[in-house]
């Protein structure tokens, strides 16, 4: 139903988990997509599995987020090979969980730099191109730990949290523009991040969804694909929360 046909694409933490279905979903759908992950390995891996499936869709980039000239360095590279870009997908980003008590400085700023100061470099090096764009798309991964918080996770839901007052102050500042900038909020998905969780936690989180199960990196991936179509174009400033019903 949604198509993104002649729509050019940027995904960051597209290697692997949500952000390679995302990629893969963005192909499907007809656009091309620049993946982009932090490893060449895992970048070159995901950009091959989706060209086998649509050829020439995807070209692989490796950098982090987190470090502002290697992003700008990056946003030259990718505009050289696609020209423009449509669609900016900020999904890059990790965990260091444990309490406030003994959290580290560097556990701290290794979450907010690459998981709220990446988009922010990502902006930086597409904003020019999006903003010329007609009907363009920032979408930020957000998560429902930004929403309600998490014990050992204060670095993980401020920076969330900042992601989505991010979201809401770009959505006020591009609209006039017709860019539009929402956020998608996951509740517990089944990737590498969630793998770490040991059977007990994952079966006390699942009690708490009412749709009894966790999520999959294709349910959000549909979220993304609605809101980087041209139907959502009346949506902005938003938060879509795809979790089960775990947060209502
Ligand atoms: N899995 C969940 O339950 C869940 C829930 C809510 C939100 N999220 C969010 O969804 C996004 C994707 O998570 P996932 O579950 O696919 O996890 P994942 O660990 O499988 O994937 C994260 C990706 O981000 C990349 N990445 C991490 N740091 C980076 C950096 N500095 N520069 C570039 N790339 C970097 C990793 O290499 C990886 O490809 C994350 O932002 C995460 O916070 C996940």
């Amino acid at each position: 139903m949604f198509t993104l046909t002649d729509k050019k694409a940027v995904v960051t933490g597209a290697g692997r988990g949500i952000g390679q279905a995302i990629a893969l979903t963005f192909a499907k759908a007809g656009a091309k997509v620049a993946v982009v992950s932090r490893t060449e390995a895992n970048a070159a891996k995901a950009a091959r599995e989706i060209n086998a499936l649509y050829p020439g869709a995807a070209i692989a980039y490796a950098v982090d987020v987190s470090q502002g000239p290697a992003v700008a360095e990056l946003g030259k590279q990718v505009l050289a090979d696609f020209g423009t870009i449509d669609i900016l997908v900020n999904n890059a980003g990790l965990t260091r969980d444990g309490l406030t008590l003994r959290m580290s400085e560097e556990d701290w700023d290794a979450v907010l730099d690459t998981n709220l100061k990446g988009a922010f470099h990502m902006l930086k090096a597409f904003q020019r191109t999006l903003l010329k764009q007609k009907g363009a798309r920032i979408i930020n991964i957000a998560s429902v730990i930004g929403l309600i918080g998490n014990a050992g996770q204060a670095n993980y839901a401020a920076s969330k949290a900042g992601l989505i007052g991010l979201t809401k102050s770009l959505a006020r500042e591009f609209a006039g523009r017709g860019l539009t900038v929402n956020a998608i909020a996951p509740g517990f998905v089944t990737s590498d991040m969630t793998d770490v969780l040991s059977d007990e936690v994952k079966t006390a989180i699942q009690a708490k969804i009412p749709l009894g199960s966790m999520g999959t990196v294709d349910d959000i991936a549909a979220a993304a694909l609605f809101l980087a179509s041209a139907e959502a174009r009346y949506i902005t400033g938003q938060v879509l929360v795809v979790d089960g019903g775990m947060v209502m």
